[in-house]
Order: structure tokens, then C-alpha cells, then sequence
């Protein structure tokens, strides 16, 4: 008989943890910290195998990403990931080993064909927002990107005099269709409105994507679809971001809409991510390596946790995950937050991911008094 008090079923799961460069290692502790609590409060086990990927592998090994990760990654049940990437590199173009290419080849061998990135607004944030509140309000809206296709995988060349390069962009009418269907039985579990964002009136891929997207809106008959190419589209997240429901798009396109997306909520630092695919699935925050941070103890960490939010969604921990993000609005609420937010008044990394563990252990907000811990404040400011 199950002796947990809560009753939910109890697993056993393996995760393997990447936590890369920049802040990617003080946030995904206080993602594992948080886990560590939810595993306590509903007696699951979870099993943590850490592996290199991006700057610091190439450090270690010379590689961004060595074969024995891709070897944890395959056998475990999920991946939590920090963050890639060093400057060391950005302004090297002719760097021939970059932290980046690690992601991208993990992403290719483990068939992440998938990105869901959702953007939520806090009432709490609204004033950081660069919209006006009254076009932020409500905005909830998700992005599905396709991972693995376009024009991040296609053939790259450049000739001998170093004159002309080019990137090919390809996508295959059964790498559409995947996505498509995930992004439609999404949309049949929230708002029912599915928009295609492609540039069907330049790129031969576009119009790939917009015949193949037609095709397989006939199963889906409850979901209302719209098109936008993607020039327009980047204004009208700006202009009326709720009028978006499941976003659907290319490699490339959905990179680009949603960093932009990201911003209208207030803060990049809270955006999750979850990478899916044939296999064990990837979640990571949406945010970069943030270098100037690293080791401050500054950086957000919400986002991390947030993205361990979806991977126990992904496992099916349904009121596992709920608890998580109530811990996260009350953080928010309280103003428990880190300096991106609120800069006079601000909190570290690992306070904010202590006091989630807290909420989670404790499940009690308001037996936590705010004067009782205004001594682990942050004192950079
Ligand atoms: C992202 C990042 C990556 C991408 C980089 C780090 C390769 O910007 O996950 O959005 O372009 O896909
Ligand atoms: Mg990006």
C-alpha cells in the first residue's frame, strides 16, 4: 500500500545534470535543491549524474561535448541544463571549437526535434516590462520551435579565398509533420488557437511548412489556425501579444521570436524551456551563460526552476509541478527576488532557491516571515 501521505504514485528517476557555463552551475543548484524537496515531500528518488557540455568541457576534455554525455543523457529518464557559452569565444569567428556546438550536437543526438518555450506574465512584474501593463496583462501564450531542422543544420560552407559563405536551410515534410501534431494537441489542451509564423512569401521552406501545416489542421478541426510571416509576426508580439495562444515555427524564426517574447514578461531570467524528442527530453532556462554574473551569486534562478517545473510536469508529477510554481509566485509576491528584479531590494540566487525549498518542505507561505530572513539579502547591489 502506498504509505505516502500525498497521493500521488511514487517513481524512481534517473536525471542527468548539465550545468554548463556562466551561471548555468549556481541556478541549476537551486533547480537540484528544489527537486531535492519535492523528491522528500512525495518520497520520489532521484538520481543525478553530472556531465560536461559547452566551455568548461572544452576546458576539461577539448571537446564541447564529450561522447560519455551524450551516453548519461541517452540513458536517463531527463536532462537539466544550465546555460552555454563564453565570451572567450563570441568574438572569434574563426574559433573552430565553440561551446555551442556541444547544444547543438546533443539537441541532434537525442532527436530534440521539439522546443516548447512558454511565456507567462506576473501581475508582480508588469512595471518591468518594456510594454504598457494593459498590453501585458494575461499574455500567456507558448512557443513550439522546431529543434533539429533549417537552416542551424544545413550544409555550411565557405570558399577558399574566405569570400563567400552560405548556410542551407532544409526541412523534410516529416520533420514538419512531427512537430506540427505536438504543437496541435497542445493547442487542444489550452486556447485551441494555433499560429503558423513562417515567410512563405520568400522561402520555399516556408511554404513547406504552411502546405504541411494545412494538411494536418483538417485532424485537428477544434483548433483555429492562423499564419503570419514572421517580419509582421515580430511586430505583433510587440503590438497585441494576447492574441497568441501555441506559436509554431522554424529553427531559426522561433530563436529569434522568442528571445523577443521572452522580454515582454519582464524578465528573461524567468522564462523555462523544455526540449522533446524520441527519447529522454532536455530542460533548460531560457536564458544565456550571463558571464558577468557567474559566480556572484546574482543571477535568477527562477527560470531553472521553472524548467525543473516542466520536467516534472514532463514525468507526469502534476501537483508536484503546481507546488513548484506556487512557490515561485509566492517568492515573487513577497519581492524574495534577485537583483534583475529588483535591484534596491534584492535577494541571492541561493536565498530565493532556499526559501522555495522552504515553501516546498514547510508548504506553509505565511509561517515565513520576511524580517526573519532579511539578513541573507543580497549585498550586492
Ligand atoms: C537558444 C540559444 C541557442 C540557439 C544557441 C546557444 C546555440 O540561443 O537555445 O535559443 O540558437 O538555439
Ligand atoms: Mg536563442
Amino acid at each position: 500500500m502506498d504509505e505516502s501521505p500525498l497521493k500521488t504514485k511514487q517513481m524512481k528517476k534517473k536525471i542527468a545534470i548539465i550545468e554548463g557555463d556562466g551561471i548555468g552551475p549556481e541556478v541549476t543548484r537551486q533547480a537540484i535543491k528544489v527537486l531535492d524537496a519535492i523528491a522528500r515531500q512525495y518520497n520520489h528518488a532521484f538520481e543525478y549524474t553530472y556531465c560536461l557540455m559547452g566551455a568548461v568541457a572544452i576546458d576539461k576534455t577539448g571537446e564541447p561535448l564529450p561522447d560519455k554525455t551524450i551516453e548519461v543523457c541517452l540513458e536517463s529518464d531527463a536532462i537539466l541544463f544550465g546555460a552555454i557559452g563564453h565570451p572567450k569565444y563570441d568574438n572569434d569567428p574563426s574559433a573552430k571549437v565553440r561551446p555551442e556546438q556541444g547544444l547543438l550536437k546533443l539537441r541532434k543526438s537525442l532527436q530534440l526535434f521539439a522546443n516548447i518555450r512558454p511565456v507567462t506574465t506576473y501581475a508582480t512584474l508588469s512595471h518591468l516590462s518594456p510594454l504598457k501593463a494593459k498590453n501585458i496583462e494575461g499574455v500567456d501564450f507558448v512557443i513550439f520551435r522546431e529543434l533539429t531542422g533549417g537552416i542551424y543544420f544545413g550544409k555550411k560552407e565557405l570558399n577558399e579565398e574566405k569570400t563567400l559563405a552560405s548556410d542551407d536551410c532544409v526541412y523534410t515534410r516529416e520533420e514538419i509533420e512531427r512537430i506540427t501534431h505536438l504543437a496541435f494537441q497542445y493547442a487542444q489542451t489550452r486556447k485551441k488557437k494555433l499560429t503558423l509564423v513562417d515567410k512563405a512569401n520568400v522561402l520555399e521552406t516556408s511554404r513547406l511548412w504552411r502546405k504541411v501545416v494545412q494538411e494536418v489542421a483538417g485532424q485537428y478541426a477544434d483548433v483555429k489556425v492562423d499564419f503570419l510571416f514572421v517580419d509582421n509576426a515580430a511586430m505583433q508580439i510587440i503590438l497585441n501579444p494576447k492574441q497568441f495562444d501555441v506559436i509554431l515555427t522554424e529553427n531559426m524564426f522561433g530563436d529569434i521570436i522568442s528571445d523577443e517574447a521572452s522580454v515582454i514578461t519582464g524578465s528573461l531570467g524567468l522564462l523555462p524551456s523544455a526540449s522533446i524528442g524520441k527519447g529522454s527530453s532536455l530542460f533548460e532556462p531560457i536564458h544565456g551563460s550571463y558571464p558577468q554574473a557567474a559566480g556572484k551569486d546574482i543571477a535568477n534562478p527562477l527560470g531553472s526552476i521553472l524548467s525543473a517545473a516542466m520536467l516534472l510536469d514532463h514525468f507526469d508529477m502534476k501537483e508536484e509541478a503546481v507546488l513548484v510554481r506556487q512557490a515561485v509566485e509566492w517568492t515573487l509576491q513577497h519581492g524574495f527576488v534577485t537583483r534583475d528584479i529588483d535591484p534596491m531590494n534584492c535577494y541571492s540566487t541561493t536565498t530565493v532557491g532556499d526559501l522555495i525549498h522552504d515553501f516546498i518542505e514547510n508548504r506553509a507561505a505565511s509561517d515565513v516571515n520576511k524580517n526573519n530572513i532579511v539578513l541573507s539579502k543580497s549585498t550586492i547591489i
